[in-house]
């Protein structure tokens, strides 16, 4: 239905695994993970299913050389610069933090991949997205032809994709799936799925759980992305209002990247039961939420729950000075 290029880098579908270990311990039954962190490139993660269709924007656009800015550890451009590497890119890395040992040590897998990598200083996010434009503006007239990764709507066609991926599955494998669970920060991948799955016709209720935002900005997000969605597309879904999405806000504690008792809680409770690893920014804080909410009956019992694990592994490593009773 999307009339997107798509350059295909995944052998789809990624698992949908049944926590049966993590059931028995909470004896609360219906627990599941679609794995997307298990994905073959670069450690996994959400940005690489956006990476299929931004790639095939930067095809299409006649591109030679892939922008894109983060922090230093950031998952978007370690994985921009492994699909670069892989399909025959450039890739130029701004990181808007300053350039000393521990940040280049955080980057590493972006010169790994051979990605040319430049710190910005510790510049706000306005201030590195003006330095990206001029930086594709000189390469231009240099007669390169440069994309610049991360267009917000473009991303979120990665998990329209998901989302049908995951309803195929849910069928295939008989597993009755009825609440999703997802990390909601910047929003190009919930949107993405919420509009997934209100095209589907909405088999699944889908739960935010904010890691990054206020529940104001995370929905005006959300919203802007699904009807930009729309007008993308050109395909008909009902409106924002219409769907099932929940809000949750009690897992954020003091905002973005700080972890809380919960999210420690979470990654030592599902490493030791499944032998899962999750990370405090995004997947740590979302886990506390589904567990908490499912445990203390706000799914009701009879219907399956399933968190996307959207990756970002690799944070963890650089992550143990978080840890209050583990050292
Ligand atoms: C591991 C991981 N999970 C979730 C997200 C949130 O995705 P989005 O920016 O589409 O809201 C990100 C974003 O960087 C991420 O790296």
């Amino acid at each position: 239905m999307l009339r997107d290029p798509r350059h295909t880098l995944l052998h789809m579908p990624t698992p949908l695994q049944r926590l049966g270990y993590l059931e028995a311990k909470l004896e609360r039954p219906g627990l599941y993970m679609k794995r997307d962190d298990l994905m073959e490139i670069a450690l996994g993660g959400n940005k690489l299913r956006s990476l299929e269709f931004w790639l095939g924007a930067a095809k299409r656009a006649g591109a030679d050389v892939l922008l894109v800015a983060g922090g230093a550890m950031s998952n978007l451009c370690r994985l921009t610069a492994a699909a670069a590497a892989m399909t025959g890119f450039d890739c130029i890395v701004f990181h808007n933090s300053a350039d000393n040992e521990t940040n280049r040590q955080r980057s590493f897998l972006n010169k790994l991949f051979g990605a040319e990598v430049r710190y910005l200083g510790p510049v706000s996010e306005q201030q590195r997205g003006e330095a990206i434009l001029k930086a594709a503006a000189e390469l231009a007239a240099q007669g390169r032809v440069p994309y610049i990764v991360g267009d917000a709507v473009v991303g979120a066609l990665g998990y329209v994709v998901a989302a049908a991926e995951m309803h195929d599955q849910v069928l295939r494998e008989e597993k009755p799936l009825r609440h999703v669970f997802l990390a909601g920060s910047m929003g190009p991948t919930e949107a993405g799925f919420i509009f997934g799955n209100a095209l589907l016709g909405s088999p699944f209720e889908v739960h935010l759980v904010s890691v990054e935002y206020g529940q104001a900005e995370l929905a005006a997000r959300v919203n802007r992305i699904y009807d930009d969605l729309r007008r993308h597309t050109g395909l008909t879904v009902p409106d924002l209002e219409n769907v099932p999405v929940h809000y949750h806000m009690d897992y954020l504690g003091d905002g973005y990247g700080q972890p809380t008792p919960q999210s420690e809680q979470a990654i030592i409770s599902l490493a030791r039961t499944e032998g899962i690893l999750i990370e405090h920014v995004y997947t740590a804080k979302t886990f506390a939420g589904f567990v908490d909410l499912a445990v203390r009956g706000h799914i009701p019992e009879d219907e399956p729950a399933c968190l996307i694990h959207t990756g970002g592994t690799p944070s963890l490593f650089s992550q143990f000075g978080m840890f209050k009773s583990i050292g």
